[in-house]
C-alpha cells in the first residue's frame, strides 16, 4: 500500500465532494462525519461519466447530478443496482491531509 498525499483537509468542504486530478486520474473526494472520514472514488459516474464530485451527498451516499444514480461511498456500489460500481480507493487522513492509495482501486 503506497499512500500519496491527495488534498489538504481544509480544501474539502464538509458533506460535499471535491474534484482532484492526480496522476492522470480524475478523483472525487468526500470527507464526512466526525471524526472526519475520507472517501475517494473516481469522479466519472459509470453510467455516462457524470461529475460525481458535484453530486448531492446524504449520509454516505452520493447522487450523480446527471441522472441521480446513487453510490454508497463506503463500497462504491450503486444503491439501486449493486453490481454497478464506481472505482473506490483506500484513503486515510494524516497530518491534516487526505492520503490515497491509487493502487487500491476497486477495493471496498
Ligand atoms: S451519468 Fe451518472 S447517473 Fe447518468
Amino acid at each position: 500500500m503506497a499512500l500519496t498525499p491527495l488534498i489538504s483537509l481544509n480544501r474539502c468542504q464538509p458533506g460535499r465532494g471535491t474534484f482532484v486530478e492526480i496522476a492522470g486520474r480524475e478523483i472525487a473526494v468526500f470527507v464526512l462525519g466526525q471524526p472526519p472520514t475520507p472517501h475517494v472514488i473516481d469522479n466519472a459516474c459509470p453510467h455516462a461519466n457524470g461529475n460525481l464530485s458535484a453530486g448531492a451527498c446524504t449520509a454516505e451516499v452520493v447522487a450523480c447530478p446527471w441522472h441521480d444514480w446513487r453510490f454508497d461511498l463506503r463500497t462504491g456500489a450503486c444503491v439501486d443496482s449493486p453490481k454497478v460500481r464506481v472505482r473506490r480507493y483506500k484513503a486515510e487522513i494524516r497530518d491534516g491531509e487526505v492520503w490515497v492509495d491509487l493502487d487500491s482501486a476497486g477495493e471496498p
